[in-house]
């Protein structure tokens, strides 16, 4: 397991387990994570799973996709450069001690 820590709305800071090979919205989902809602199942659709990328220690993750690229762009609230759609990236060893900030106001 990769631990993966997210930080909810609230300001709560989680450590997760995440399993390597799933997308991470399925770990925060199993958790809990306060605002991952996932509407759209994890097809990169509704942004409902939409966090900022803080931390990465183990280097830059893989750029996002074209489709994960455009529903941050038009369906994500308050879109920044770190914004990742968590149903898109992929749990590997590399993501382990990365930190992502559940975007708020949706
Ligand atoms: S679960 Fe819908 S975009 Fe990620």
């Amino acid at each position: 397991m990769v631990k993966v820590t997210f930080i909810e709305e609230s300001g709560k800071r989680r450590e997760i387990d995440a399993r390597p090979g799933d997308p991470l919205m399925y770990a925060a989902k199993d958790a809990g994570i306060d605002g991952i809602i996932a509407e759209c199942g994890g097809s990169a659709m509704c942004a409902t799973c939409h966090c900022y990328l803080l931390e990465a220690p183990n280097g830059p993750l893989p750029e996002p996709r074209i489709d994960e690229a455009d529903t941050i762009e038009f369906n994500a609230h308050a879109p920044q450069p770190t914004s990742r759609l968590t149903c898109q990236v992929m749990v590997s060893e590399a993501l382990e001690g990365a930190v992502f900030q559940v975007a708020t106001g949706r």
